[in-house]
């Protein structure tokens, strides 16, 4: 089966004083715990090699936002897979519906970057989700699917994550009921191991909008949900170690 991971994603938060929760967060973590569940913070990539530093000391692993599809070149303000793996990053995020709406970002560059992170040596979390639009209209599942089927590289389960995080969810307060989140999942499960196989069914499929210390153990214990990308509530250490909890 596949080890869990709650990764935080810090988005345009967080200054050099709020690496401190990185220390705590580890602080917070036992070895039984450890065992459990995999453990990720993803700050502001100006943070990332601190942070990386502050994480050596503990078991937390470190991720990037987002990435360039080059390695290097013209590219003014951006910052490639490589230069997150020199900074000592495990993993990177892509395809975030906050790069996709306010960067235009399509399924062919989040393929693109999602590349990039595996020729570098990175885990790439690829995000994918509906709009509020797209589920009242009944079409969540296509959604889902024709972004699974042009976000995805090739390659193996310990080289992709998948997460799913319904638009409307995220920031807001709403969560899906259990029975639309487990629909959801199942459905990306099939759909993996309809296009990468073997490693498609072992691939960690995380949920997040919303994730909270209060919903994280209904939300973890859903099959096929391998774990949560956690947005506000991974700012603070408590917060965010009441979900890490969830899996103790
Ligand atoms: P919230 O947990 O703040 O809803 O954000 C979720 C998210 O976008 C994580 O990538």
């Amino acid at each position: 089966m596949q080890k869990p991971l709650v990764a935080g994603n810090w988005k345009m938060n967080g200054l050099a004083a709020s690496l401190e929760q990185i220390d705590l967060i580890g602080a917070g973590i036992d070895d039984a715990l450890r065992a459990q569940v995999d453990v990720m913070i993803c700050p502001p990539s100006i943070l990332v090699a601190q942070a990386v530093r502050k994480a050596n000391e503990s078991s937390v692993l470190i991720g990037g936002q987002d990435c360039h599809a080059m390695a290097s070149g013209a590219h003014t303000g951006d910052v490639s897979a490589e230069m997150l793996k020199d900074a000592g990053a495990s993993a990177v995020i892509v395809g975030h519906s906050e790069r996709r709406a306010d960067h235009g970002e399509t399924d062919v560059v989040v393929k693109a970057k999602a590349e990039a992170a595996l020729r570098a040596g990175l885990i790439a979390i690829i995000c994918i989700g509906e709009t509020r639009a797209q589920r009242e209209a009944g079409s969540t599942l296509g959604i889902v699917g024709s972004q699974l089927a042009g976000s995805v590289p090739p390659g193996t389960a310990g080289q992709i994550v998948i997460a799913y995080e319904p638009v409307w969810a995220i920031g807001t307060g709403l969560v899906p009921s259990v029975a639309d989140v487990a629909e959801v999942h199942a459905f990306v499960r099939t759909q993996l191991e309809a296009s990468h196989g073997a490693e498609g069914a072992k691939m960690r499929i995380l949920y997040g909008g919303s994730v909270k210390s209060s919903n994280a153990r209904a939300l973890m214990s859903v099959p096929h949900v391998n774990g949560a990308l956690v947005g506000g509530a991974s700012l603070m250490a408590a917060d965010f170690l009441g979900i890490v909890g969830a899996y103790r």
